[in-house]
Order: C-alpha cells, then structure tokens, then sequence
C-alpha cells in the first residue's frame, strides 16, 4: 500500500516536471528539487536512512547548508558539495521556499524505548534552548531532530565531535558539557529519543 502510494508520486511528480519545463526556460522549484528526489525522496523525505529528509526544514537553513556546501573550507560532506555547486544562488532560494513548504513525513524507525526515555531528558537539559518543540520546531533555523533519521543524525554527530563538521561556539559547549556530565551513551539516548518521535 505504501510502496504503491509512493510509485504513484513518483509518476505524477515526473510528469509535471515535463510538463513544466517544456514551456518556460527557467526551471520551476519542483522541477529542480526533483532532481534531488533519487536520495532525499518525493518532495524530500527520505527513505534511505544515511540521508537526511529535507521536507519541513527552513529555507534559511536550507539555504544556509547549500552555501556551506559550496565553499571548499565549509560544511563536510561525503557528496553534498559536489551536487551543491551545481545550482545558482536564485536557485538555491527557489529549491528553499519548495523543501520548508513540504510535510515531514516521520519514518518508522526502531528504537529503544528506555534510551529515547532518558533522551527525552537530556535534550530538555542540553538541546532544547536551540532546538525546540524536542527538536520538532525548524523556526530555530537549526534543523530538524524530531523524526529525522537515526543513522543520519548518528554520522552527524560524529562528524560534529570528531571536528569534521564545525558546531556553532555555543551547541559545542553543551555537546562537550553532556559528554563530561554523561559520558559518551549520551548521544546515542538523545538519537533513540529523536528517531522515537512521531
Ligand atoms: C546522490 C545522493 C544525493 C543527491 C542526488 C542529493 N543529496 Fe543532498 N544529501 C545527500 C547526503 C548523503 C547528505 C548528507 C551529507 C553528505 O554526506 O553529503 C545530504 C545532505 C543534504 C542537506 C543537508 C540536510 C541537513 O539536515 O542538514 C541538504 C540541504 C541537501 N542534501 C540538499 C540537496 C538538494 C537540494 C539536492 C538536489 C539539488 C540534493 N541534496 C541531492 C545525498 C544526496
Ligand atoms: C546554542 C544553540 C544550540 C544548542 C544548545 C544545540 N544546538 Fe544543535 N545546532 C544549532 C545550530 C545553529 C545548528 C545548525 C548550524 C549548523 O549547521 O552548524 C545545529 C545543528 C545541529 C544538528 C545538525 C542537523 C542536521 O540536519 O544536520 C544536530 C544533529 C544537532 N544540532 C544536535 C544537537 C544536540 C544533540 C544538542 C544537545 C546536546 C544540540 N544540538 C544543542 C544550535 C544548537
């Protein structure tokens, strides 16, 4: 029922993608972010878990992480850079407007309920402040947490905490007091109480 639901999308997605891009020269923001729907999924949610869904997220962070992607001493990626240089700052800002208007779709994920349970506390102590709504919010201009998937937000955080990807002054300070207070099972608490939200 699901599968056929999303063949279905995929159909009437490509074939308004034709249909739009026969008549003007310009592409439309679904045509472009068609062109990422191989990996982040019809209108950018996900289904493979290493890539993050898209659908929900600000444009300004959207936007933000696309112009981080572009600049060789900016954000860390495996492929994101290369795929990000491709498209125009007007670009960029059309693809923007399109992924904050989608729904987010929260996958079922498995978890343990006692880990998300003790997540659930520490994020309130030590994510919160920047992340609310339990990391649902993307007013915060900080992502979305809440429902994003597992072993996406798990390479994240390594890459956050192995310095690959730089944190923001302050979200370091709290991720490296947790680490002192809690120790490294921490983090993997916080990731089942992400993954655990519906
Ligand atoms: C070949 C697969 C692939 C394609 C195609 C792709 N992406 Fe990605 N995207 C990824 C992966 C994997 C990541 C995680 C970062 C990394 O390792 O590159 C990512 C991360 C992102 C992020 C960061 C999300 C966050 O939560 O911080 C944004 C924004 C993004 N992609 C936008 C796009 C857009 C826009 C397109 C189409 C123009 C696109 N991607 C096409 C695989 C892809
Ligand atoms: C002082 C504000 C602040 C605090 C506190 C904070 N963060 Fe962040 N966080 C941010 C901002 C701003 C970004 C986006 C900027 C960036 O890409 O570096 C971000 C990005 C992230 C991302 C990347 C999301 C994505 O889609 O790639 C993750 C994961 C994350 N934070 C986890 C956490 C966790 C877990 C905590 C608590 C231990 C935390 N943050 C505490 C401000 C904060």
């Amino acid at each position: 029922m699901k599968l056929n639901k999303k063949v279905l999308g995929l159909i009437v997605l490509g074939g308004l993608a034709v249909s739009g891009n026969s008549w003007s020269g310009t592409a439309s923001a679904l045509d472009l972010a068609n062109s990422c729907a191989g990996c982040h999924g019809v209108d950018g949610n996900s289904v493979g878990p290493a890539t993050p869904t898209l659908a929900g997220i600000s444009s300004e962070y959207f936007t933000e992480a696309m112009e981080n992607y572009k600049d060789p001493e900016g954000r860390y990626s495996t492929i994101m850079s290369r795929i990000a240089k491709g498209y125009t700052e007007e670009e960029i800002k059309l693809m923007a407007g399109y992924f904050a208007k989608q729904k987010m779709i929260r996958q079922d994920q498995s978890f343990d309920a006692k880990q998300a349970k003790a997540g659930k506390k520490l994020h309130k102590k030590y994510c919160e402040k920047c992340h609310e709504d339990g990391g649902r919010s993307s007013e915060d201009d900080a992502g979305i947490l809440a429902g994003q998937w597992m072993e996406y937000l798990h390479f994240t955080m390594d890459d956050f905490t192995s310095g690959k990807r730089e944190m923001t002054k302050k979200m370091k300070k709290k991720v490296q007091k947790m680490e002192k207070d809690k120790g490294a099972k921490a983090m993997t608490q916080l990731i089942h109480y992400y993954g655990s939200q519906k």
